[in-house]
């Protein structure tokens, strides 16, 4: 089969899963694509596959922004192709099944197969956990079962898009008042809780936060390196900053970083 694997990633923990399924797919023998979803990628050439699978972080209980508006501006319409999607997620996911479906089936896709994958909260983990050892241990438990749950998935993934059934998402009714609630506190503080992103000492000014940015959303001006307010709090830059120059607020000083791994 020709299968296009399109995801988005801000702590790596998505990336894992689409590149554990892609590496997968091929020794399956399969025809891969795979894709990162940056701000102004071209996605001309999914109508060539058989088959998309989409991934995203939950991020305040919705899909990335930045997966949702290349999916919106860039995806190409296409009459009834399968498509599976996963979701990474630290605790409640929400609906944000229900919101990246409806966003696909707006192109045309229909929903095959939905996986959703619980891992450490990077959030959390910059925020609260980061401190000592035997937090981080604790924070980082729920990815020990990924090992068992990765290793199924690229078979299921396979037989839903060759079955091309659709299915049906169930909408979680119960978590929506909570959800929606933490939501908007979210999005309130969000333009405040971005200006806390700033390089220390240890910049060397190697731009690679501005490269890795989804968003372009980072600059080197003057010798140093400047935010933007259109931010996803995504903590991409943060995550792959090679010096760990970059911190958030006092928060993160002394924090040892989450690098996703499977144990
Ligand atoms: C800004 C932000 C918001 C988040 N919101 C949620 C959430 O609403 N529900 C949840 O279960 N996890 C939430 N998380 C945790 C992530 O969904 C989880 O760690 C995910 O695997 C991160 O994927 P990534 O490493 O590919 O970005 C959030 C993380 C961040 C950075
Ligand atoms: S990636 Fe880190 S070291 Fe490189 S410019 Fe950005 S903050 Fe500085
Ligand atoms: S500035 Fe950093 S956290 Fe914000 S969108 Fe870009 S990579 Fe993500």
């Amino acid at each position: 089969m020709k299968i296009f694997v399109l995801y988005f990633s801000g702590g790596g923990n998505t990336q894992l899963v689409a590149h554990h399924l892609f590496n997968r797919l091929k020794q399956m023998g399969h025809d891969v694509r795979i894709r990162f979803a940056r701000k102004g990628i071209s996605l001309g050439d999914v109508p060539e596959f058989d088959g998309l699978v989409v991934g995203s972080p939950v991020y305040a209980y919705s899909p990335a922004q930045t997966l949702m508006e290349v999916i919106e501006q860039s995806m190409p319409t296409v009459s009834d192709k399968p498509s599976f999607i996963f979701l990474t997620y630290g605790g409640l996911v929400g609906n944000a099944h229900i919101e990246l479906a409806n966003a696909l089936k707006n192109r045309g896709f229909k929903i095959v197969g939905l996986e959703e994958f619980l891992m450490a909260d990077t959030l959390f983990l910059m925020l609260l956990f980061g401190l000592t050892k035997p937090t981080k241990w604790l924070a980082e438990l729920p990815n020990r079962s990924i090992p068992k749950r990765l290793s199924q998935f690229p078979e299921k993934v396979v037989r839903s898009l060759r079955d091309g059934t659709e299915i049906e998402l169930k909408y979680r009714r119960y978590s929506q008042k909570l959800t929606d609630f933490i939501a908007q506190k979210f999005h309130r503080f969000k333009p405040k809780l971005i200006e806390n992103f700033r390089a220390d000492e240890r910049c060397d000014l190697c731009g690679v936060c501005v490269a890795v940015c989804p968003r372009k959303n980072i600059e080197i001006c003057n010798g140093q390196v400047i935010w933007g307010v259109d931010c996803e709090l995504c903590l991409r830059c943060y995550t792959l900053c090679p010096r760990d120059a970059i911190q958030f607020g006092k928060w993160t000083r002394h924090v040892i970083k989450y690098k996703p791994y499977i144990p």
